[in-house]
């Protein structure tokens, strides 16, 4: 029995795509099965995505109960938010403690918490001048981009970059580093432990600067293979 994973999500949806591509590529070997797709939104992308694919899709409203019944009534073991824009119930992050995760595109905690989403967080990196941004997975909590970080991978911010190629940039680590993330979190080789702390955490680890500096679409493979051994499949 695979780990029954729910995705929340409020947008196109590319990282519910990357997921259940990874998923559907692992095959027997993949730690969990997406059966539920919600979104807060109507007619976001992501439900013609999971139609596709005859993944069950919700649209959440209402009351905080309103979620606590729907991923009670799927049988929902591990949440992953892919860009879900609304605030998770207190009720939902405690009784998941551990089981939900979400993907953020900064290297947190810099740019992250309310009102930081698509756009602003690049837009917020470019204007505080940093040089190296990059996609976060961690474990939420009761607070926005809070909970402990669970997988870090660093890109490049060039001086000619604006938040639109940024942003490209940041995507295309988020697309490697959000399934297999959420993969082993499915298996249980990734786990919250005590003291907040995370077991089986991965983060770039300097040991392939090309797996930074010269990040592109060429390198995805390459560093898919990195993040893979890190995980320890
Ligand atoms: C991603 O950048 C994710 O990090 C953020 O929202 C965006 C969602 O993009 N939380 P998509 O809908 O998965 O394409």
């Amino acid at each position: 029995m695979t780990t029954r994973i729910a995705v929340l999500a409020s947008g196109g949806g590319s990282n519910l795509q990357a997921l259940m591509d990874h998923l559907d590529a692992r095959g027997s070997e993949r730690g969990g099965e997406i059966v539920l797709v919600a979104t807060d939104r109507p007619g976001a992308g992501v439900l013609e995505r999971a139609s596709e694919r005859r993944i069950a899709t919700a649209t959440i409203s209402g009351t905080p109960d309103s979620l606590s019944r729907l991923l009670e009534e799927h049988g929902i073991e591990l949440i992953a938010l892919a860009g879900y824009l609304c605030f998770v119930p207190d009720k939902v992050t405690k009784k998941y403690a551990g089981k939900i995760v979400n993907v953020h595109p900064s290297l947190l905690p810099a740019f992250g918490g309310a009102g930081m989403y698509g756009m602003k967080v690049h837009q917020a990196a470019i204007d505080a001048g940093v040089r190296v941004s990059g996609a976060t997975v961690h474990f939420v909590d009761s607070q926005y981009d809070h909970g402990a970080i669970i997988a870090q991978w660093p890109v490049p911010v060039y001086p000619m970059d604006d938040a639109r190629t940024l942003a490209a940039r940041v995507l295309t680590v988020e697309h490697l580093l959000f399934p297999r993330v959420v993969d082993a979190l499915a298996a249980s080789r990734i786990r919250l432990t005590t003291g907040n702390r995370v077991s089986g955490s991965v983060t770039w680890q300097g040991t392939n600067e090309d797996q930074l500096f010269a990040i592109a679409s060429s390198h995805s493979a390459e560093i898919a293979g990195t993040i893979d051994a890190l995980l320890q499949r």
